[in-house]
């Protein structure tokens, strides 16, 4: 099916009445790493030098956005976010004609948060002012640990002296940074945990995003396991960063998020609040809404696949309505990693159903102890957030 034609077939009727359109965001990926991480199962390539398609690459997502232009049509852009992989590979003059081929196809709002993420590794002095010339607001690096150990561990391609700088530079070329760690590491102590942290706390992040290292099927550390800290172990790490980041003013506003009043990653936000996101770049996700259904999209992931699909016409693999027995899991899935909850309104209006919908589950989930709600609004209690999967599970279709 042809993008207009998509577009007229998403728009006819049907059972579900959504409200007025959710807040739109963009999602592009750029799918190539200097080397593989072996605990990484996202959709990234190592590269050979001298390797990177920039200039190709960046026509395909671009042709890509054509073709989906239809499917969005006068809606707003309030955030871009430009994920991977390692963006950061790519020259500042190449996310400048990128952004500039954004603009000219989509409205952008006023103050659009434009997303860049950086590994430290690819980090040259002035190249972070040029990613922020070329429009970005906002820079994500990946730091994952301060311990040279515990980073070699990781496969990592930079070392703690280089996040350091990377990190000094961020705060110096951006208004607001977001810096990734991760915890329970191979052989990570408690007391090696803290020392992570108060090298974080000293460079004072508006956000963090903190991440317990998991072992994702099909990576190399799934075929060769390392020995991690035990549940417990992993507990009293999470217990220290929630106490740790509160002490410095930082509020966990989601599972894995912490940011400082005014900070929060307004595009993840919107992930969570069941908004809008077309993803554009190999493999990228997406999720639109129409007045009476969701759908649900996925592009070819792997990246000359997809570049010759895009510049050939359709870049698309998949794109399918959500079930509507999948909505309230859905919905759920995402508004209860948020402290703040949600209004039952924005249940209503974003996923089309009504809130009988989600009666008995809810009735159960206050009855376990693990939301607090009132007439308008839900949230998860603290006993909910340790135990956010036992209360998104209350919410599976039958
Ligand atoms: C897609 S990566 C992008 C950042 C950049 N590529 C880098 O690694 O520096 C986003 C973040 O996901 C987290 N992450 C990736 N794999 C993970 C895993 N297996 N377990 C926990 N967190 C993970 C890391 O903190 C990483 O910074
Ligand atoms: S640098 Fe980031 S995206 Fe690339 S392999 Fe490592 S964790 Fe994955």
């Amino acid at each position: 099916m042809n993008p207009a034609d998509a577009a007229q077939h998403y728009l006819r009727a049907g059972t579900l009445q959504l409200g007025a359109p959710p807040p739109l965001s963009l999602y592009v990926h750029l799918p190539w790493c200097l080397r593989k991480c072996p605990y990484c199962d996202f959709n990234s390539h190592e590269i050979a030098s001298g390797e990177l398609p920039q200039q190709r690459y960046i026509d395909a997502v671009v042709a890509d956005l054509e073709q989906s232009l239809p499917l969005v049509w006068g809606r707003q852009v309030h955030s871009i976010f430009i994920g991977g992989g390692t963006p950061s590979l790519f020259s500042p003059e190449g996310i400048d004609r990128l952004l500039a081929d954004i603009r000219a196809r989509l409205k952008l709002a006023p103050d659009c948060e434009i997303t860049l993420e950086a590994n430290p590794g690819t980090f040259e002095r002035d190249r972070f002012r040029a990613f922020r010339a070329a429009g970005v607001t906002r820079l994500s690096v990946g730091v994952q640990s301060f311990n040279d150990a515990h980073l070699k561990a990781l496969g990592r391609v930079h070392d703690r002296a280089q996040a350091i700088a990377a990190l000094e530079e961020a705060q110096l070329a951006f208004d607001t940074f977001n810096l990734d760690l991760m915890y329970a590491l191979p052989g990570q102590t408690l007391a090696q945990l803290e020392e992570d942290l108060a090298q974080a706390m000293a460079i004072a992040p508006p956000h963090l995003s903190v991440y317990h290292l998991t072992i994702e099927p099909n990576t190399y550390f799934a075929k060769f396991p390392p020995r991690v800290p035990d549940d417990d172990l992993a507990y009293a790490m999470l217990d220290r960063i929630t106490e740790v980041t509160s002490g410095q003013g930082m509020q966990r506003y989601e599972v894995s998020a912490y940011a400082k009043a005014g900070h929060r990653c307004w595009h993840n936000v919107n992930y969570w609040q069941f908004g809008d996101y077309l993803g554009i770049g190999a493999g990228a996700h997406g999720k639109l809404s129409f007045p009476h259904r969701v759908v649900r999209q996925v592009r070819l992931r792997e990246p000359r696949l997809y570049m010759d699909g895009a510049l050939a016409g359709s870049a698309l693999a998949k794109s399918e309505e959500v079930p509507r027995a999948d909505l309230p899991f859905e919905f759920m899935l995402n508004a209860l990693r948020l402290r703040e909850g949600f209004a039952l309104s924005q249940f209503r209006e974003r996923t089309g159903l009504p809130l009988t919908a989600i009666e008995a589950g809810l009735e159960e989930a206050e009855r376990k102890g693990l939301i607090e709600r009132s007439l308008t609004h839900v949230r998860p209690s603290e006993r909910g957030f340790d135990f956010l999967t036992e209360l998104q599970q209350l919410f599976l279709p039958d």
